[in-house]
């Protein structure tokens, strides 16, 4: 069997990106589900189907990631392979197309799980990774009108967040992510991220955390979206493959992880995951989170947003 997931952040996205962000997740699961009938492994599809949505500015990942509250763009990401259980993972890289890709090398070329800032742009540096600048003008626009209202008399506080994001929806958009499971029965599951709107520099979220924004085993895989403030605190991904391996369907281990979040912490976030025998499920407490999926027997992706 073989199965793909994917997100593309939860959150509320402006009516104006609902058909561009469904589409790209449409684009993403067909890249890296075509992959496998290729013969690609879990570990390639899952790369390109997360390639497929850093390389779209839609989302808040690689090309188009959101700013810093002085304007720039520092990136996560991270994978891993269920059956070792092998990871890699990078937190405030700056200047690179594909953070994924850095995240796989990592996992690859060093006895390392997480690189960042400085140390993560020489690794690569090393790898042959080109210089490349991820911020867009919508972007950059996007940054000025919140900053804009922000200093207008907001005050920024991060235990504020929640409170600050339900009155400015357009904070938090969406990471993005990918849960494959190839014909051998390898789980692979990666996630990437410019992280929150405004945050301060230096700043890393979920996402590059195992087991908060991302986990594998041999059993599951999951992928986490949303604040990374609440998702590191109930280590959502791992929390929902646990439910998955103790013989909770994904859908039933989603929403009961996202539930627990909610009860917990009390922050905004979305879950996918899939199961060894390609059952995929989702769950989230925003309005919106873009989710394509498609598995054999399917003759086309599903699209929910
Ligand atoms: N979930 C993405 C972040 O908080 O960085």
């Amino acid at each position: 069997m073989r199965a793909v997931i994917v997100h593309g952040g939860s959150g509320k996205l402006k009516q104006h990106k609902i058909e561009r962000a469904k589409n790209g997740v449409k684009e993403a699961a067909e890249a890296a589900y075509n992959a496998l009938l290729s013969g690609a492994s879990a570990l390639d599809a899952c790369e390109i189907g997360v390639k497929s949505l850093e390389d779209n500015p839609v989302f808040n990942a690689g090309t188009g990631a959101v700013l810093t509250l002085d304007g720039r763009c520092e990136l996560d990401a991270a994978i891993m392979v269920g059956s070792t259980y092998s990871a890699g993972a990078v937190g405030g890289v700056e200047n690179i197309k594909n953070p994924i890709s850095l995240a796989r090398k990592i996992m690859e070329e060093t006895d390392h799980v997480l690189l960042v800032g400085e140390g993560a742009k020489k690794f690569a540096n090393l790898m042959g990774f080109e210089e490349y600048d991820p911020i867009t003008e919508e972007r950059r626009s996007e940054w000025k009108e919140l900053r804009k209202k922000l200093l207008l008399g907001e005050s920024y506080k991060w235990h504020k967040i929640n409170e600050l994001i339900r009155r400015f929806p357009e904070l938090l958009e969406g990471t993005v992510g990918c849960v494959v499971l190839d014909d051998k029965g390898e789980i692979v599951a990666g996630t990437s991220t410019g992280g929150v709107f405004l945050k301060l520099l230096g700043r890393v979220g979920d996402t590059p955390m195992i087991g908060a924004g991302t986990y594998t085993t041999p059993f599951a895989g999951a992928s986490a979206t949303g604040i990374g403030e609440g998702i590191m605190r109930v280590v959502l991904a791992k929390t929902v493959t646990d439910f998955i391996q103790m013989g909770v369907p994904p859908d039933m281990a989603s929403q009961a992880g996202i539930r627990m979040l909610t009860e917990r912490v009390g922050l905004s976030a979305g879950v996918i995951a899939l199961d060894r025998e390609g059952n995929v499920g989702f769950s989230k407490n925003t309005e919106n989170m873009p989710v394509a999926f498609i598995k054999d027997g399917m003759d086309k992706v599903e699209v929910v947003i």
